[in-house]
């Protein structure tokens, strides 16, 4: 049995309420954190949702306001904007509706509303966040990136054409709400991606160096929940069980993020959104088959324990389970029609040396790849998704 002599950590949110529905708690949870307003931060696809105008309507004055407008996939500028609206409508407790980005936002803004020089700081150094974050609820309506799960918050830092990760338990949501019904519309394409970026999350965090017993227990049930309904979320999106298995894989993915991290599919994937714009889900999908190639070698006994579990009425042997488990992987991905190379993005060969250095440059999930990759390794992945 593999021990981690240094012991392992785990931030999670403070509670749950899950299924379809649960989005009504909100209006009780106010009433049980003693707060008198709430400020929504709502992604704009979800502005006419009939369950969020009911939300809207059951909050009645408690709501101080609804932000809408938001960007997707934010730089680290756009916060300061957010902030001061946020201050102005004077909430004590921050809603976030929302995939990544919104969530992403909402809990930089709860911090940085109770901790000032973190916010004087231009939001970047999380050091200076000492007091407890004003409270949020997180509402995911993409399955998805798990940032509802996560202390973690990701932001495009454009004069450097690279996204970064800011961490801290802060960022921890207070209520993560995982209503079902806020995902029936989102469109295919979405599904794919964010559900792929959700398998990542279970993927990598198994392979991370960082991975332990606790974490591996939800990662693997994670990809396995993932793998048994992505196909189906994509072909009907009102598929009311898949739809709550999606919500509920991506959150158990999220929660080993805090634990294990991810590895170098993530690493490889922040300067494809930072320079490219790639959407982080899409970004991550294409490149998963890929590194999980060039991590077959030393990956073996993972790769077998990851197929038993994900699929566990294949008929491999147990030689060759590892490397079918790859093909089951990029098979998967042209299945879910998620673009297979970078050249549509306007990526060639000019930029691999740029992307490489970047990519190397993102040691916190490197680091924890099962694999120490060559700066050769590396551009070998890019160079592999140019057409
Ligand atoms: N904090 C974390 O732990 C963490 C982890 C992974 C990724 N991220 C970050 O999250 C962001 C990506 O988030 P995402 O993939 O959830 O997508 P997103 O929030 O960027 O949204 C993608 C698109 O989906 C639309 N959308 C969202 N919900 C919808 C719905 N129910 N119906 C129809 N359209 C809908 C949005 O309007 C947007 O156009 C990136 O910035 C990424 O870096 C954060
Ligand atoms: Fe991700």
């Amino acid at each position: 049995m593999e021990m981690n002599k240094k012991g392992y950590q785990a931030v999670f949110p403070g509670a749950l309420y899950a299924g379809f529905g649960s989005l009504l708690e909100i209006p009780d949870i106010l009433v049980r954190e003693g707060a008198g307003k709430a400020v929504l931060l709502l992604d704009d696809a979800l502005k006419e949702n009939s369950e969020i105008r009911g939300l809207q309507e059951r909050l009645g004055a408690s709501l101080a306001g609804t932000l809408t407008g938001l960007p997707i996939e934010p730089s680290r500028d756009s916060i300061r904007g957010v902030y001061d609206v946020v201050l102005e409508k004077g909430g004590d407790l921050l809603i976030a509706a929302g995939g990544g980005s919104i969530m992403d936002m909402a809990k930089v803004v709860a911090a940085a509303l109770t901790n000032e020089t973190f916010a004087e700081s231009g939001f970047c150094d999380t050091s200076l966040i000492r007091k407890k974050a004003l409270p949020t609820v997180m509402v995911p309506t993409t399955a998805g990136t798990g940032a509802e799960a996560t202390p973690n918050a990701i932001f495009l830092i454009p004069e450097q054409e690279l996204k970064a990760g800011l961490v801290s338990p802060q960022f921890t949501a207070s209520y993560c709400v995982l209503d079902p019904a806020l995902t029936l519309g989102l469109p295919r394409n979405l599904t794919a991606s964010t559900g792929m970026d959700a398998l990542c999350h279970a993927i990598e965090s198994y392979l991370s160096k960082k991975a332990n017993l606790f974490s591996r227990m939800l990662s693997g049930y994670a990809a396995a929940l993932i793998v048994a309904n992505i196909e189906r979320a994509c072909e009907d999106g009102f598929d009311r069980e898949a739809r709550e298995n999606m919500l509920l894989g991506s959150f158990i993915a999220g929660m080993c993020l805090s634990t294990s991290g991810t590895v170098a599919v993530h690493a490889l994937s922040y300067p494809l959104g930072g320079k490219f714009h790639i959407p982080h889900g899409v970004s991550n999908a294409i490149l998963l088959p890929e590194v999980l190639k060039v991590n077959l070698p030393y990956c073996r006994e993972q790769y077998r324990q990851l197929a038993d579990l994900m699929l566990p009425e294949a008929e491999w042997s147990r030689e060759e389970k590892p490397e079918r488990f790859v093909e089951y992987v990029e098979l998967l991905c042209r299945r879910l029609r998620i673009p297979e190379n970078l050249t549509e993005y306007g990526v060639g060969e000019e930029e691999v040396e740029f992307l490489t250095k970047q990519a190397m440059e993102v040691r916190r999930l490197l680091d924890q790849n099962p694999h120490a990759l060559s700066e050769e390794e590396i551009a070998g992945v890019y160079r592999k998704l140019l057409k």
